[in-house]
């Protein structure tokens, strides 16, 4: 079966949900203490066997490319500094993996962003890792669960999550059973983007990952403009679903929406009590601040 060696990272979006951050740096470019989100995004990517990125991007988000890109200046500086160790780390981050760039000119959707990518992808099976998600923890990176998943079924594999019930109209809601004899492994039959009550299929959805066949993109071709008006990746995953049958992956890591002022939170507070120059002292922290409460 194919290896997946092609990831593609949607990050074209507005973000207007954690504005004024997001106003003229891309949310996708948040730090997660001392990492911008889509490094670890990257980082996810590289660890799972992908070799060439596609980012998409728009206006104002020339910082991404910058990010993985050399800084001959900043890296001269560190040298004269005797600073090798942080010369290394920036050097790494421009040789990770080979990089390329498309811009979305207009955001109208997930779904449009994806068919952006056609002429990276050609003929073959593909990752995507959404570029406000962050996954962290697990015992393998989520979007290897997906590959391995993929290389398995042979066909489209969803990352999915329990959401509460309540908070279900926000996402996709999907309807799945078990794969015989596997843990986490589900077969999907159909999804619908931000239910209504009475559309809601379980309180499964889809979140972060997805790998896909290119079968996907005459399908994201022919869909119309769906929930908020944006053509919906969820859409043409639905069709894809009913044609070609998919998987979907309970993954083992969490998930934080870096879209989401929460989620930016929750990140910072989990990457913080484990990096190692600072864990200890924010602990102290922490704790000091939960007694004021
Ligand atoms: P979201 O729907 O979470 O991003 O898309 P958004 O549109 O920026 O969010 P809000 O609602 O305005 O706050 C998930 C991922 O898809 C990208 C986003 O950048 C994000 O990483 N995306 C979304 C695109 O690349 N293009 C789009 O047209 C929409």
């Amino acid at each position: 079966m194919t290896k997946i060696k092609k990831a593609v990272i949607p990050a074209a979006g507005l973000g207007t949900r954690v504005l004024p951050a997001s106003k003229s740096m891309p949310k996708e470019m948040l730090p997660i203490v001392d990492k911008p989100a889509i490094q670890y995004i990257v980082e996810e990517a590289v660890k799972s066997g992908i070799e060439d990125i596609l980012i998409i991007t728009s206006r104002g988000k020339t910082t991404v490319e910058d990010h993985f890109d050399r800084n001959p200046e900043l890296e001269a500086k560190l040298l004269a500094a005797k600073k090798q160790e942080v010369y290394d780390q920036m050097v790494a981050i421009s040789q990770m993996a080979n990089i390329q760039y498309v811009r979305q000119k207009e955001t109208k959707g997930l779904g449009h962003a994806v068919l952006c990518a056609k002429a990276f992808v050609g003929k073959e099976p593909f990752a995507v890792l959404y570029g406000d998600d962050v996954i962290l923890g697990g015992n393998r990176p989520a979007c290897k669960e997906l590959c391995d998943v993929y290389e398995q079924y042979g066909i489209g594999v969803a990352g999915i999550k329990p959401v509460p019930i309540e908070d279900i109209s926000k996402y996709c809601s999907v309807a799945l059973h078990p794969a015989e004899g596997q843990d986490h492994i589900y077969h999907l039959t159909d999804m619908v983007e931000k239910p209504s009550l009475s559309e809601v299929l379980s309180n499964y959805s889809i979140l972060g990952r997805v790998v896909l066949p290119p079968e996907i993109f005459p399908i994201l071709e022919n869909t119309a403009p769906g929930a908020g008006g944006e053509i919906q990746l969820t859409d043409a995953m639905k069709v894809l679903a009913r044609e070609y049958g998919m998987m979907g992956v309970e993954y083992s890591g969490t998930r934080y929406d870096m879209g989401n002022k929460f989620g930016i939170l929750q990140a910072i507070v989990e990457v913080a009590l484990e990096h190692p120059q600072v864990k200890d002292q924010f602990k102290e922290y922490l704790k000091q601040v939960a007694a004021r409460f």
